[in-house]
């Protein structure tokens, strides 16, 4: 029996449309009322299917979150998405600083991590929990640099937790190896164990960081290619508090399956 609650999180990134997305919150929010299930459930829809998604979610526990946010607040940001906004549509999180984000992959210009920290704090101020993603490239890995860029984004990323942490609002940090990303067509699968290691050593470091009290409020994902064969094997580990999920996330069967995986341990 596995202590805390393990979280799922779902990015659909730009896979689904809106008809789509309401099919597959549809299909998770009914089997999570079914089954009762007690574990925590987050969908991350594109901005479009956010309102739709929210309506599907009624009464199941899953909770809503957008996949980035405007760094500024209501005002003359034509195109932004603001926090105001995601809360209008009862979004509880944002994705903050993915690597898709970080390269610029779909957007005019990439994330920097002051960006992506000025975000983090907005995040906050404003009672919607920050799911700051970090990770290292399969070439910063190659050269030996991977615990540095952790560190780096790490720090830089989670700033506004400086005066520790105020109210009730939940924050994550989601560990996802860039080079382990299914659509980067990863060679290998990282292994639990090691995983579990770098997130045991990331605690520790946000903890210095931050101060022992803030730091224990961060709840730390794994994510990269997780699927229903393997989730279980990340989320037993001690230090893994649970996954972002990407491609498998957007098929209501394979979800479902990893829920289901996530349950019997
Ligand atoms: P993946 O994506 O599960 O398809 O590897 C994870 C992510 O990019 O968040």
């Amino acid at each position: 029996m596995i202590r805390s609650t393990k979280i799922v999180a779902c990015n659909w990134k730009a896979f689904l449309g809106v008809a789509r997305s309401v099919v597959v919150a549809r299909a998770v929010s009914g089997w999570c009322k079914r089954t009762r299930y007690t574990g925590e459930v987050i969908v991350a829809p594109s901005f479009a299917a956010l309102h739709p998604v929210s309506l599907e979610l009624d009464d199941s526990g899953i909770r809503l979150a957008a996949q980035n946010v405007s760094s500024d607040s209501d005002g003359p940001y034509t195109g932004a998405i603001s926090l105001a906004v995601l809360k209008e549509l009862g979004c509880a999180h944002a994705i903050l600083g993915h690597s898709e984000v970080r390269a610029g992959r779909g957007l005019a210009c990439p994330e920097s991590d002051g960006l992506i920290a000025k975000k983090f704090g907005a995040c906050l101020s404003n009672g919607i929990g920050p799911i700051l993603c970090i990770g290292e490239t399969l070439d910063d890995r190659r050269r030996g640099k991977t615990a540095r860029v952790l560190s780096a984004q790490l720090s830089a990323g989670t700033s506004a937790m400086d005066g520790g942490l105020s109210g009730s609002v939940r924050v994550y940090v989601a560990y996802e190896p860039v080079w382990a990303i299914s659509s980067n067509a990863p060679k290998e699968r990282p292994v639990p164990e090691t995983i579990n290691d770098v997130i045991g050593d990331l605690r520790e470091l946000l903890a210095q960081l931050r101060g022992s009290k803030a730091a224990s409020r961060v709840r730390f994902l794994y994510g990269g290619s997780v699927d229903a064969s393997n989730v279980a094997s990340y989320v037993s580990m001690d230090s893994i508090d649970g996954v972002l999920v990407g491609g498998a996330s957007t098929d209501p069967k394979k979800l479902v399956g990893m829920l289901t995986a996530v349950r019997s341990l």
